[in-house]
């Protein structure tokens, strides 16, 4: 049943040639071997994300062969209606709702009947993803296609991929994605659709405590990431690792934290919101609990 449907994809679709879109795109191609249609609205992305990942590419221990392989792969389109050949679709453009509810609209609508319609949402309940795909709720045709691969950045380094269903998510399609993301040498964890699924749900309250120690005195920067390396071998302090990831984005999964649950043991850090409001975002902007 599983090698069924992994062979099931041969042609994937990724929306978005940012960093992740084409993370993803990549892996795909070298990976599991599948043609990608990597669909951006703007052609110079594509231009550049495509030269980007052919120069990436050359740096793979691969043959010239399998390189020049994995670049015919890879071919790019402004237009969305061209994912109508495709069995997989993974959408990865920024977290605005709205956008992502038209993306899925016009996936149902342009995709083959049996194609998985995946996202790479951090924050958007997959639920609500899915309705977006249909006018009558009841109809499930299209809503049932819809399931979340969540990757972690960098794609090409991260084994780890949470896979989420939402309400409408058949069992085939759960499986489907799982098998097709072991076909690109991911480890797949299953999460329910719950905010922050599991990977932020338990790391981003860890470094948000982190940063209340610092806030209230319990501990100094130092003390704090120390203990944690030194005393639970882990390779970054949650501090450190705050500042790797963006203080701006572990406040805004903070905030749907507390806000979708409503339960005050998500509360963001008063510290962690202050520090956003300096601009103070970490390593990206060369201040945070460091300096860079
Ligand atoms: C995809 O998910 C990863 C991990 O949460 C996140 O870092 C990234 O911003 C997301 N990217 C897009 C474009 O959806
Ligand atoms: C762990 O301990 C070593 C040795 O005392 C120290 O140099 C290092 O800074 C500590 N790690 C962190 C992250 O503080």
């Amino acid at each position: 049943m599983a090698t069924q449907n992994a062979a099931k994809v041969k042609r994937l679709g990724v929306i978005g040639a940012g960093q992740m879109g084409l993370g993803i795109a990549l892996v795909a191609a070298l990976k599991a071997g599948v043609p990608v249609t990597l669909v951006d609205n703007s052609q110079a992305s594509l231009n550049k994300g495509l030269a980007f990942a052919a120069k990436d590419i050359s740096k793979k221990r691969i043959t010239p062969d399998q390189a020049d392989d994995a670049r015919l792969k890879l071919t790019g389109t402004t237009s969305i209606g061209e994912l109508a050949g495709v069995d997989f679709v993974i959408e990865a453009v920024p977290e605005i709702p709205q956008l992502k509810f038209d993306i899925f609209a016009k996936l149902a609508e342009v995709c083959p009947r049996h194609a998985i319609l995946a996202t790479n949402t951090s924050s958007i309940p997959i639920t609500r993803i899915a309705a977006a795909t249909t006018k009558d709720p009841k109809d499930t045709s299209s809503s049932s296609r819809v399931v979340s691969t969540h990757f972690m950045n960098p794609v090409p380094v991260q084994k780890g991929v949470e896979i989420i269903s939402g309400l409408q998510t058949s069992a085939e399609t759960l499986d489907t994605a799982i098998t097709f993301c072991r076909a690109m040498g991911k480890i797949p964890s299953v999460s329910a659709d719950s905010p922050g699924f599991l990977a932020n749900r338990i790391l981003m309250p860890y470094i948000n405590e982190a940063v209340i120690c610092l806030e209230t005195g319990v501990g100094d920067r130092d003390s704090i990431d120390s203990i944690m390396t030194n005393g639970t071998n882990v390779p970054m302090g949650p501090l450190q690792l705050a500042d790797f990831i963006g203080l701006d984005t572990c406040l805004a999964i903070m905030r749907v934290l507390h806000l979708e649950t409503g339960d005050s043991k998500y509360r963001p850090s008063v510290l962690l919101a202050k520090m956003v409001d300096a601009g103070w975002l970490g390593k990206k902007s060369g201040k945070g609990f460091y300096d860079y």
